[in-house]
């Protein structure tokens, strides 16, 4: 096939239909009828109005879009709302219980570990993967697993702190 057929053929082939797609995020049942390439990233963002989720480089290196789905944290830029069809989804929004902040949420409060914020949201959602995995235990360890979260402010040594407090308090709990 020529070049100019594949052109052709995509230009008048037909619209791709929409997909209804089911989630649970933050606890509610949500119903969505999405373009079969819409990212989970967009789809909260732009049907949900979950901005608290940040789009960085939305190609799978800042960590920024981080989310949790089915408890594990996962790039939503990276990923396609459709194949995620019935899952559990939390995103920072989700995390506060009862107007109670998550553990994570106060300690990078009482550890300072943000300057302008963007990498927050993802940096809180993937440590708490992280805690949830239980392979790190030490702070090198965190620095590693959690190197996919990029902060340009350079906050790393307050968020490592905050992450180990955390760790620590659910380790001594277990
Ligand atoms: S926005 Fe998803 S990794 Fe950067
Ligand atoms: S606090 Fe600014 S990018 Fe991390």
């Amino acid at each position: 096939m020529t070049q100019a057929t594949k052109v052709t053929r995509t230009m008048t082939g037909p619209m791709p239909v929409k997909i209804l797609v089911a989630l649970k995020v933050n606890g509610q049942s949500r119903q969505l009828m999405l373009s079969p390439w819409t990212t989970l990233l967009d789809a909260l963002r732009d049907h949900l109005d979950l901005t608290g989720t940040k789009k960085g480089c939305d190609h799978g290196q800042c960590g920024a879009c981080t989310v949790l789905v089915d408890g594990r944290r996962i790039n939503s830029c990276l990923t396609i709302a459709v194949m995620k069809d019935g899952a559990n989804v939390t995103t920072i929004e989700g995390l506060a219980k009862e107007g109670v902040l998550h553990p994570l949420q106060q300690a990078f409060i009482a550890h300072d570990a943000f300057q302008c914020g963007y990498c927050t949201p993802g940096q809180i959602c993937s440590a708490a993967g992280l805690i949830a995995e239980g392979k790190a235990k030490s702070v090198p360890d965190i620095r590693e697993l959690m190197s996919g979260n990029i902060c340009r402010c350079g906050a790393y040594p307050n968020i490592v702190a905050a992450i180990k407090q955390v760790m620590d308090a659910v380790g001594d709990k277990s």
